[in-house]
């Protein structure tokens, strides 16, 4: 079975973040690794290189490495070069009182199959006794590889991030190398100064030989304590942490007052305009990255150096400039008024979203064929599509002039790309809110946690001690903190700042470098941060049909573009590179046997994630349609930290209440319930061996993610109709997370339509600076 990898969880992919390793030595065989104990599972990983050659030397291709893991670890392995995809791959296992190991190596997020190349041998200290098992390795060809896409290597002269992925289920056959596994239950990152991680020669031709002790590290650490100059801090009035789609329209819309505001965001620049730089080579010379050609979206998922993915949360979630905005597909559906009515979850005050839906529209228009030619492209799966549609009684409208049917209607996808390029808030709000003088943006700036005196905020705690004495960044006497750090993101800011459930704070307190930042118990906040929280469950269904251009999956698309393609869109920000994948969406209502109504959304592109079927089938005419449940759904989960400070779904949100998955069940089998009547049309997963349903209820639970996260920081129950976080005099938060209920849509048009609702009630209430 080669296709069981989960896509839409976050398949490991690396860079930087709060993690970092360092040397230790392991007592069982006298080497000196530097490595990482992950705290949640325990494991440690390891890692020791021979010296670094001299300049215009050659360097040994080879490194010792260890995994030691206790025996609930049925299965782990390490990414030293940090990320899933065309990176060297170790994965061990005990079988028995041995250890079974291979190199292996993935081009897509499906099982890694055998890698050529490297040559494994295992270390005298190898074992497994009662409570662990413990793989140590020498690894020949490993520090530099080569993979479809080129020549690959551990930056051993500098610092990077490695990675690691673990499973409690056992692989199918454990005495064979090449067995085949499901995919990680947990992965992680940690970062790790490479340039120090080397020994003498003398030390590492022992240790390689199996020997142990010896001479132990040439390399020493001289940590020279400069006295650097005091630091001085400029306090600001209100300190937005995020730059997403919140964080953008709060940021503009107080800077408008002539506040004096400053934006933080964790990550780098996305598009050209803000910095970025990160763009095919096709493109050379025309200023456009990977986040401002629409048509590349699909790459941000077969990427082998997926910078802009959050490396401390464990589903997609952008960490650069722009937020998800600057990696989603840009779908952009105006809310309809159920999306902020009280049968929702808002507060009746929020009922009229009308004026700021407005407000919204005038920056950040949508359009639903958005080449600048005005032509649509690769619209086969709509045609195909729409027959079907109508066969069941829908009808088509231009969905953004109708934001309120949302019943047996379909249209072409809408998407606020404007001049044929990403547009979204970053080329809108943060434009002009950049133009103003007393705004201030800073990007590669982490923020810990709040800093405050029971209810008072004070300012935030960052990692940049440049910033300010300890990092830390002071708010004018009357200065607030808005958070929009996404709906992981805000949590572990609360939970960081004494502000939460206990359990989440307590995990905190035991960590040793965040917790001495905690205010004392007497005044943690205990506030429902975290419940609640849900996400469109969504299922592919995948056919073919003749006339359909599956685009070759998009896989072309970064390296060897279609040429008359690229061609059209460097000349003129036209054709197919001028839209995203999908081409069409629908809605459908459903009444659930609970007398609940559950709205049901659909999605069509060509391409698919993954196929599973037992026939032969043309891949050339695959495409996709996604169906997700959402306005009415009733499941929820949780969201909170791990030991690692790991930002990750405790509960899975999907299908906790059965009659969800009843009515999406019921509305897969209506999607294809008149398939013979569209000629050529085949369902090819499933195919004709499995129903809906069971394929439903063995669908990976992961792949049941849609992005769409909402609720962490429920309006009403974590913060006040003002967005304010209870029992806080100036703290907030508007994202994602204050979002009561599942939107009709793809969200992102409905948290910027609440983030211009949430800036106007900030700047209303009194008390402010
Ligand atoms: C792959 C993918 C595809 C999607 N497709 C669509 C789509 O087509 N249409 C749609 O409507 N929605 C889509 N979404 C969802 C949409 O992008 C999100 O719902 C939306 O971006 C959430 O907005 P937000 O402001 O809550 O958070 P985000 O946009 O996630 O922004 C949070 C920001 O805060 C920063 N941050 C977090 N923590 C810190 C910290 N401690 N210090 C400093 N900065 C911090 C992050 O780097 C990030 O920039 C998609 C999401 C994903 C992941
Ligand atoms: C098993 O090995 C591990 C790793 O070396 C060690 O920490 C542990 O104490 C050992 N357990 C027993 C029961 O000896
Ligand atoms: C910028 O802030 C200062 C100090 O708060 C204020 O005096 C000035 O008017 C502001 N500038 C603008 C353009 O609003
Ligand atoms: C690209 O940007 C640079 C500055 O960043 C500018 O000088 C140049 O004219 C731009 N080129 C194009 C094709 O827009
Ligand atoms: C702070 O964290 C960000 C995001 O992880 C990182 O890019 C940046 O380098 C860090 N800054 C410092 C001074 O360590
Ligand atoms: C979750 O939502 C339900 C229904 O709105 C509510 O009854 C419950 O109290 C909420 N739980 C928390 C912890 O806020
Ligand atoms: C597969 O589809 C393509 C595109 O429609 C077509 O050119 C090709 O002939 C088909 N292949 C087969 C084997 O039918
Ligand atoms: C199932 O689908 C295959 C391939 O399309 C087809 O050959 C077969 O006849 C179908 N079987 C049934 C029972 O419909």
């Amino acid at each position: 079975m080669l296709l069981r990898l989960a896509l839409s969880l976050l398949p490991f992919v690396g860079s930087a973040l709060s993690q970092t390793g360092g040397p230790y030595t392991d007592p069982d065989n006298g080497i000196t690794f530097w490595g990482y104990t992950d705290p949640v599972h325990q494991v440690t990983y390891g890692y020791v290189f021979p010296p670094l050659a001299a300049a215009g030397g050659t360097q040994p291709n080879e490194f010792i490495g260890e995994i030691v893991a206790p025996i609930a670890t049925k299965w782990a392995g390490v990414s030293p070069g940090g990320s899933m995809l065309q990176n060297l791959l170790l994965v061990a296992w005990p079988n028995g009182n041995s250890i079974v190991r291979s190199a292996r190596i993935a081009t897509d997020y499906v099982q890694p199959t055998a890698m050529s190349g490297p040559v494994l041998t295992d270390l005298p200290s190898t074992k497994v006794n009662s409570t662990h098992w413990k793989w140590v390795y020498r690894c020949v060809n490993c520090v530099s590889w080569s993979t479809p896409g080129g020549t690959r290597s551990i930056p051993i002269d500098g610092s990077g991030v490695a990675a690691w992925a673990w499973s409690s289920v056992a692989v199918d056959s454990p005495s064979n190398p090449q067995s085949t596994f499901l995919e990680h239950n947990d992965f992680g990152f940690f970062g790790l100064d490479w340039s120090t991680a080397h020994v003498s020669q003398a030390a590492y031709d022992i240790w390689k030989n199996g020997g142990t002790g010896g001479p132990t590290t040439t390399t020493t650490t001289t940590t020279t304590t400069t006295t650097q100059p005091p630091v001085t801090a400029t306090p600001y009035d209100y300190i937005v942490v995020g730059s997403g789609a919140g964080g953008l329209v709060v940021a503009d819309r107080l800077s408008e007052t002539g506040k004096k505001v400053l934006l933080l965001e964790r990550g780098g620049p996305s598009t050209w305009e803000t910095g970025g730089r990160y763009g095919p080579t096709w493109a050379n010379g025309h200023n456009l990255t990977k986040f401002d050609v629409p048509g590349l979206f699909e790459s941000m998922f077969n990427d082998g150096n997926p910078f802009w993915w959050c490396k401390d949360i464990n589903v997609f979630a952008g960490c650069l400039t722009g937020g998800g905005t600057s990696i989603n597909g840009a779908l952009y559906f105006l809310p309809p008024y159920s999306d902020f009515a009280p049968t929702t979850g808002w507060p009746v005050s929020w009922g009229n979203h009308a004026p700021y839906t407005a407000k919204l529209k005038a920056r950040l228009p949508s359009t639903d064929a958005p080449s600048t030619d005005g032509k649509r492209y690769l619209e086969q799966t709509f045609d195909v599509a729409a027959t079907l549609l109508k066969g069941q009684g829908y009808r088509q409208i231009t969905i953004n002039d109708n934001p309120d049917s949302k019943d047996h209607v379909f249209g072409y996808s809408a998407y606020n790309f404007v001049g044929g390029k990403r547009t979204g808030p970053v080329a809108t709000y943060l434009r002009t809110a950049k133009a103003r003088k007393n705004f201030t943006f800073k990007n590669y700036v982490y923020v810990l946690n709040v800093v405050r005196k029971g209810a008072q905020i004070t300012g935030v705690k960052t990692n940049d001690t440049s910033l300010g004495p300890d990092g830390v960044i002071p708010l004018t006497p009357k200065g607030r903190v808005v958070l929009s750090a996404g709906s992981f993101g805000s949590p572990r800011i609360l939970f960081r700042s004494g502000i939460g459930p206990t359990d989440m704070i307590n995990i905190v307190k035991n960590d040793a470098a965040a917790g001495p930042n905690l205010p004392p118990q007497a005044e943690w906040i205990n506030l429902p941060v975290g419940y609640n929280v849900s996400d469109n469950p969504s299922i592919n269904l995948v056919f073919t049909h003749p006339s359909v251009d599956a685009y070759d999956n998009w896989a072309p698309i970064w390296t060897n573009p279609r040429p008359a393609d690229s061609a059209q869109y460097l000349k003129s920000s036209a054709g197919v590179f001028a839209q995203a994948s999908p081409r069409l969406n629908f809605w459908r209502a459903y009444s659930g046997s609970d007398g609940k109504t559950r709205w049901l959304q659909g999605t069509v592109r060509p391409g698919a994630a993954s196929v599973t079927t037992s026939y032969p089938y043309n891949a050339s005419n695959i495409f996709t349609i996604t169906a997700y449940l959402s306005t009415g759904i009733t499941s929820r989960g949780r969201i909170g930290i791990d030991a690692a400070m790991t930002a990750r779904a405790l509960v899975a949100p999907w299908f906790t209440d059965p009659i969800d998955k009843a009515v999406l069940i019921q509305g897969l089998n209506d999607i294809v319930s008149n398939i013979k009547s569209v000629p050529g049309l085949t369902l090819i997963t499933p195919d004709n061996t499995t129903t809906i349903a069971n394929y439903v209820n063995n669908y990976d639970p992961g792949s049941l993610n849609s992005n769409h996260w909402v609720g962490s920081n429920t309006i009403g129950r974590v913060v006040d109709e003002n967005t304010k976080v209870f029992n806080t005099n100036n703290l907030f938060v508007v994202d994602a997370s204050i979002i009561p209920q599942m939107p009709m849509s793809n969200p992102h048009a409905t948290i910027m339509s609440a983030a211009e609702q949430g800036v106007a009630r900030i700047l209303a209430l009194p008390g402010g600076p």
